[in-house]
């Protein structure tokens, strides 16, 4: 039997490229989103995967879908915590409902699944959790996403606290943190970010670019082949660590 890896966010984007890395290497990969139509799509082009719907920002229902998986899929040996969101405004203009909803899938959706599949984990003393960060889960220079910066510089803190409780269980736990990642999470932001600073979306990707010291904007698979990297046994003494892959965009 193979290894079975959960992915949330799965439907598009980062989340895609993991499934699809992951797949590729031989993984059974569940693919789950809050858009259950698009994780099927993306789990019906890999070999012997699976698609689940699962809004992370429900406590119960994380612990749900994993036990379904558990009964009807096999083992949980990998979870990866991809689901996020982002929106745009200035520090002043940001309201509580804004911040609510931020924090609640960036931050609380990885508490509480991170928890449900590490329950399961548990009982079995393995398994490997990779949480998706950012390179705003490392420096607050980030315009306009206040309320992201808050909930990634928490992803990384709960990455360690996770890392280190979860270690004498045989659980490793991991971030990644990408910088400037060509998905439609891109796509809205550079619309975002041009309307605010009075430019245009192609003047923000070049700035952007000119940011990134390796010249280009990073692909979901830069990401995806680092989640891979975590999850193997050559990433086996790997513990509480948030890697940056961006380029050189930020280093720290
Ligand atoms: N794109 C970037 O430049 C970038 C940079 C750094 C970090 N990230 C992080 O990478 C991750 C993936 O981002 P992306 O760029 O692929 O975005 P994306 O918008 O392309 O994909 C995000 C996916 O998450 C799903 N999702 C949203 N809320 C959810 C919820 N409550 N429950 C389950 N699924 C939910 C969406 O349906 C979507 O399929 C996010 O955590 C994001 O913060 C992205």
């Amino acid at each position: 039997m193979t290894s079975i890896v959960v992915v949330t966010g799965g439907a598009s984007g980062i989340g895609a490229a993991i499934c699809t890395e992951l797949a590729s290497r031989g993984y059974t990969v569940v693919v789950t989103d809050m858009d259950e139509a698009g994780a099927e799509t993306v789990a019906s082009g890999l070999p012997g995967a699976h698609a689940r719907k699962l809004d992370v920002t429900r406590a119960s229902t994380c612990q749900e879908v994993v036990s379904s998986i558990e009964s009807d899929i096999g083992p949980i040996e990998a979870w990866v915590s991809n689901a996020g969101v982002s929106r745009m405004a200035r520090f002043l203009d940001i309201d509580e409902k804004q911040y609510d909803f931020t924090l609640d899938v960036n931050l609380k959706g990885l508490f509480f699944s991170g928890q449900a599949a590490a329950r399961v984990m548990a009982k079995r003393q393995s398994g490997c959790i990779v949480n998706i960060a950012s390179m705003a889960g490392k420096q607050g220079r980030a315009p306009f996403l206040a309320d992201y910066v808050a909930s990634k510089f928490g992803a990384i803190g709960l990455t360690q606290a996770m890392a280190f409780e979860l270690a004498p269980l045989g659980i490793r736990v991991n971030a990644v943190c990408p910088g400037f990642v060509a998905t439609s999470m891109q796509v809205r932001e550079l619309e975002w970010e041009s309307s605010l600073r009075g430019t245009d979306p192609e003047s923000v990707k070049r700035q952007w670019i000119a940011d990134t010291p390796m010249g280009r904007l990073e692909q979901p698979q830069d990401v995806a082949r680092v989640v891979a990297f975590l999850l193997s046994n050559d990433a086996g003494f790997v513990t509480g660590e948030s890697i940056a892959v961006n380029g050189g965009a930020f280093m720290d």
